[in-house]
């Protein structure tokens, strides 16, 4: 399980830093999709998709406040879409599954940077066809950057004491190419893998040159949930969600992301000792499942492989510092949030996550996502509670386009230190019910849809996943 037949330590690679070229006041970026090859397992080529790379793609710079304009070429035989993961932006922008890219075509869309500095993602978002597509490697992440955050002196160098892991878990198959199960359990429970990549290397190792490190952590796995931590106990700062800086730092042991969801931690490397980032796999198997007894899970279907969970740490990113360094010390404060007001909401809208049973029905509120139908209708401007309940037996990440919202509340419990800043994807777990503020500040139009969705990208191709138009109020 998570072994590392044969792979030794390897380099840790990092996408390479694409800064567009500002042309007439807008900062371009050109990105062509193409059908590549990368080995997973050693001496073996998989076939990949990648954005100008043979396997997941640049990481995207960009500054809050700017236009940007990104030229998008499908080289592929198959239609593709790029969404842009985080962002607020006109819905015709947005990447979904109605900004079809066909074989040979161009889109290119632009749009003002709105967000708050932080780490975002782009990838696939194909209509039906996402989980392939992302597993393939159309994923990469989008820093952006803006004045609030570079006040504070943060870690920052990119690739040097700034590092983006994109984790990703995949199967390889008994040639040790990467597999994609079609088979109910997988379409059920999500596709998992039973080997971890980071930033598409395994085993890798990152030498780094500095005290403190930046790790800016993006699950970019199609189902699988990591709680990660440092190792020997040590704790990591936690300095940042999907939408950017959290009020403070928080010290903690272990961080839980779901498909989807981002965060920044600062390791301390002062006293000079190698440290690993490992992770665990916490079990979101629908219970009976997951522990061999079930009906899917030991009995009638099989031991699986993908089903691979373990209480084990197991090691993501093993650093080795160059030496001991003086302490870097933290900002007692990093941002100021807004006060979390859910008296400003003026109407909630509630929405239920639910599975069949047998890999069928997967919707919320009792319906699975068809393009020709608009879900919900939301006035521009208003703020809203967004309550999120889940009736199924796995956890599912909740994802809202468009907008960057707080968490209310768990089951009326408040949110753990990552929720309590700018979210756009949140854990909803069994039989709980999530509230979220939000409000969509621009963008209205009544003819095209946003999503809302699970992102289990198996469970969003499936149809957990609805739409929404912004409207004139
Ligand atoms: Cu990251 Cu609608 O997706
Ligand atoms: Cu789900």
């Amino acid at each position: 399980l998570f072994s590392a037949d044969g792979a030794g330590a390897n380099p840790l690679a990092i996408p390479k830093l694409d800064q567009g070229i500002v042309e007439q006041g807008e900062r371009v970026f050109r990105l062509s999709i193409s059908a590549g090859q990368k080995e997973f397992a050693p001496g073996v080529a998989s076939p990949t998709i990648g954005v100008n790379a043979p396997y997941l793609g640049p990481t995207l710079e960009m500054r809050r406040g700017e236009r940007v304009r990104l030229h998008v070429d499908n080289g592929l035989d198959e239609g593709a879409t790029v969404h842009w993961h985080g962002f607020e932006l006109p819905a015709a922008a947005d990447g979904g599954p109605h900004q079809l890219i066909r074989p040979g075509a161009r889109w290119s869309p632009s749009f003002e940077v709105r967000q708050r500095a932080s780490l975002y993602w782009y990838h696939s978002h194909l209509h039906r066809g996402t989980g392939p597509q992302v597993y393939a490697g159309l994923a990469a992440p989008i820093y952006v950057r803006d004045d609030e955050e570079e006040a504070l002196d943060l870690p920052s160098e990119y690739g040097v004491d700034d590092i983006p892991l994109i984790v990703q878990d995949r199967l390889l198959d008994s040639s040790g190419r990467i597999h994609y199960p079609q088979n109910m359990h997988a379409q059920m429970m999500g596709v998992r893998g039973d080997r971890i990549y980071v930033n598409g290397t395994q085993n890798a190792v990152f030498d780094a040159r500095t005290g403190q490190l930046r790790l800016r952590i993006l699950n970019g796995s199609n189902a699988r949930f990591y709680d990660f931590s440092l190792s020997g106990g040590q704790t990591m700062e936690l300095i940042a969600s999907d939408g950017g800086l959290l009020d403070r730092p928080h010290a903690v042991r272990s961080l839980r992301l779901a498909p989807g969801e981002r965060a920044q931690i600062l390791v301390d490397l002062s006293e000079g000792r190698p440290l690993s980032l490992l992770a665990t796999s916490p079990d979101n198997s629908m219970g009976m499942m997951g522990n061999g007894g079930g009906m899917m899970g030991g009995g009638m279907m099989g031991r699986r492989r993908d089903d691979a969970r373990t209480d084990e740490p197991f090691r993501i990113l093993d650093i080795r510092p160059s030496g001991s360094s003086p302490r870097r010390n933290l900002p007692p404060q990093l941002a100021a949030l807004p006060a979390l007001d859910p008296s400003l909401a003026v109407r909630t809208r509630r929405f239920v996550l639910d599975m069949g049973m047998m890999g069928g029905g997967m919707s919320i509120n009792g319906a699975s996502m068809d393009m020709n139908v608009i879900n919900e209708r939301v006035p521009v401007g208003q703020w809203e509670i967004w309550e999120i309940a889940n009736a199924s037996m796995m956890a599912h990440p909740f994802h809202i386009h468009n907008v960057q919202f707080r968490v209310i509340d768990r089951d009326g419990h408040a949110p753990p230190p990552l929720e309590t800043g700018f979210k756009d994807t949140v854990i909803v777990n069994p039989r709980e019910q999530v509230r979220v503020l939000l409000r969509f500040e621009e963008h209205s139009d009544p003819d095209t849809p946003y999503m809302y969705h699970c992102h289990i990208l198996e469970h969003e191709d499936a149809g957990m996943m609805g739409q929404f138009v912004v409207v004139n109020s």
